[in-house]
């Protein structure tokens, strides 16, 4: 069943358990995910569309996954929401609500405070108004490359706080030593600037980059106030895996895609484990 994400974080926060989210690419990978979710009784965040999405064609593939999606979803035995990631422009955010998708992700993270605020502000009364649930990013999740251990990019408790209540968004990304892709070395959440987040925040907290995270510091971080953990890399490296690790000699290739996705619902199946939701859906 299709469920609002501030509906699904509601709960989680109460009771500290996060939820994954998930990149989802195509409609194999949007049943797996669901055969993976209803084994293993858990909610599930669906993340479609990472980039922006400029002429026509790109436009109608989105439109046409998000539909596609919404149908799986629609008969699943455990609530799912569809999730925006990462919309930078006015016009992506918009062209998400139309498609059907319960929460838009707006990215201003980059931009000055003020200017995060404002944009963000106006994003939420329109999405609001449409139903749809906004998270936003204060503080900025880069690349692991390059941005992990740069003090400037890390979330303020105090800026989180009046961000919060100025934007009026549902749920926040925050930056605590996370980053996007691959680390470089094993990266190190701070869990006492957590603390201060959640303590300082009424809204659930969301971990980007999840991948590479050491799965100790996952789950602590879901019974410290994460709601939402965001992975990527770690599905697309699982797909590749299941390929390569799999006996494809001769007429066995018939199982290529049968390696590929086995492997992503695997993996989808672990981390519903890490961060608690496994069950939460029962
Ligand atoms: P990773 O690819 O590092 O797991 O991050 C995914 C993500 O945060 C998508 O928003």
């Amino acid at each position: 069943m299709i469920v609002k994400l501030s509906e699904l974080l509601k709960e989680a926060k109460k009771n500290r358990y996060g939820i994954p989210a998930f990149a989802v690419e195509d409609e194999n990978c949007m049943r797996s995910a669901i055969e993976a979710a209803e084994e293993m009784k858990s909610p599930l965040i669906v993340l479609a569309g990472f980039k922006e999405y400029s002429d026509d064609k790109e436009l109608r593939d989105l439109d046409y996954r998000t539909h596609t999606f919404l149908h799986y979803c629609e008969e699943a035995s455990v609530p799912i929401a569809l999730t925006r990631d990462h919309t930078y422009k006015y016009e992506d955010a918009i062209i998400g609500v139309k498609s059907g998708f319960q929460c838009i992700m707006a990215d201003r993270s980059k931009l000055p405070f003020e200017e995060n605020v404002a944009q963000v502000a106006e994003i939420v009364k329109v999405c609001h108004a449409a139903g749809v649930d906004v998270e936003a990013e204060l503080g900025h999740v880069g690349l692991g490359l390059d941005l992990q251990n740069d003090g400037n990019v890390f979330t303020v408790p105090e800026e989180a706080a009046e961000y919060v209540k100025r934007t009026n968004c549902d749920s926040l990304a925050v930056s605590i030593g996370n980053a996007h892709g691959l680390y470089k070395g094993t990266p190190k959440l701070q869990f006492d600037r957590l603390e201060q987040l959640v303590n300082a925040t009424d809204v659930p907290l969301v971990l980007h980059g999840a991948t590479g995270i050491p799965e100790e510091d996952v789950t602590r971080a879901c019974q410290s106030g994460i709601c939402k953990v965001n992975v990527g890399t770690d599905t697309y490296m699982a797909c590749r895996d299941g390929v390569l690790n799999a006996d494809l000699s001769g007429s066995k290739v018939y199982g290529v895609f049968d390696a590929m996705y086995g492997s992503y619902k695997e993996v989808l199946k672990h981390w519903m484990t890490i961060t608690g939701s496994a069950g939460k859906a029962a």
